[in-house]
């Protein structure tokens, strides 16, 4: 490869304080916390406190990996924010509500949506800016708030999600390693299977989309899960091809946390050992496009992840989307 490698130097993560557990959730729907630990492996999840926003998450996540980075916010010239759940709908976008608070002063911003696979979309995006040599430090966020979205009146969805947020600084350097391969997938066919009906130009709010609860997260579990199981390894075999390793090869896979019993059937799928996978899902629930950093930055600290391994980071989620990147860790 010509021109510089990219690294993850730094790396950040926000939980919310309030912890929602699935006792509380038996007061507020008709759910049991065996049903939620046995079809999802979830015990309870964050919830955002009512100032809380994507871009106050974010913000935290950001100062975390900037600390860690030790990078200030002036050096920043570019920042992504991944998220299905923004501040505001239309405009401004997160990522400049971010570059403001961070004081990003040079910094360019814009926001990328692609449900729970926004986080790998980005990085994925954001790293080529970097291996282009365009830009020199790269800040990736990704914040979700997705109690604003559901309904909590629907027991089938609302025990499953949590809210988070998570972010990287990407810097190039000229060390080989970094993003080895990627692949970023898509299946619009799939749009109804999970979506929020109302609130966009299809169907702009009304009294009768309000009356409706159409602003509100509908999904079909059943399919979306088929769809997980299937793509998820599929397209962690072809990552895996594409940067010329094998499967015994991965040290650590960072697998969106949706659901566990998607995470076992994809680590049966690909042959993988236990230790070799990450998971969190037990304690904060479906954070969509924030559960990939907020995974890594736990990764990180347990000392999971040294320099030379080889890390995968897979997703999937609203679109249909899903997205793998391989990474070597340096
Ligand atoms: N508590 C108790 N019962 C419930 C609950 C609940 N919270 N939710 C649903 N049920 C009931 C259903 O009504 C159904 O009852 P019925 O048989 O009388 O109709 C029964 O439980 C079984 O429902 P299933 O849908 O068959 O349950 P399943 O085993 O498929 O698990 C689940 C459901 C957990 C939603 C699973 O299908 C799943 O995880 N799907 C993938 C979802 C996912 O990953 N979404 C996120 C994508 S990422 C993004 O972009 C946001």
């Amino acid at each position: 490869m010509s021109g510089p490698y990219v690294r993850i130097a730094g790396w950040g993560k926000y939980l919310p304080q309030r912890v929602l557990t699935n006792s509380e959730l038996e007061a507020m729907v008709d759910t049991s916390d065996e049903w939620i630990r046995s079809r999802s492996g979830i015990g309870e999840r964050r919830i955002a406190a009512p100032g809380e926003t994507a871009s106050s998450m974010a913000s935290e996540a950001a100062l975390a990996a900037l600390r860690v980075a030790g990078v200030q916010p002036e050096e920043l010239d570019l920042i992504i924010v991944a998220t299905a759940t923004p501040d505001h709908v239309a405009m401004p976008s997160t990522a400049s509500l971010l570059q403001h608070a961070l004081g990003a002063s040079r910094a360019g911003a814009f926001d990328l949506t692609a449900a729970c696979s926004g986080f790998v979309y980005a990085l994925v995006t954001g790293a080529q800016f970097v291996q282009t040599g365009l830009y020199r430090t790269v800040l990736v966020a990704a914040a979700e708030v997705y109690s604003r979205i559901l309904d909590w009146q629907d027991r089938a969805t609302c025990v499953l999600f949590g809210d988070a947020a998570g972010a990287v600084v990407l810097q190039a350097t000229d060390r080989p390693g970094g993003l080895l391969a990627s692949l970023l997938g898509s299946d619009g066919s799939g749009a109804c299977q999970l979506y929020v009906p109302a609130g966009g130009s299809a169907l702009p709010t009304s009294h009768q989309t309000v009356e409706q609860r159409q602003h509100f997260i509908r999904m079909k579990g059943r399919e979306v899960f088929r769809f997980a199981t299937t793509t998820v390894p599929e397209a962690v075999l072809r990552v895996l091809d594409a940067a010329h390793l094998a499967p015994e090869e991965v040290d650590l896979l960072i697998p969106h946390q949706a659901n566990i019993r998607i995470i076992d059937a994809v680590t049966r799928r690909l042959g993988l050992r236990e230790e070799a996978v990450f998971t969190n899902v037990d304690r904060y629930g479906n954070t969509s496009a924030a559960s990939i950093p907020v995974a890594l930055c736990e990764a990180l600290e347990q000392g999971r992840l040294h320099p030379g391994a080889n890390l995968v980071m897979v997703a999937f989620g609203g679109g249909l989307s899903w997205a793998a990147a391989a990474w070597k860790w340096h």
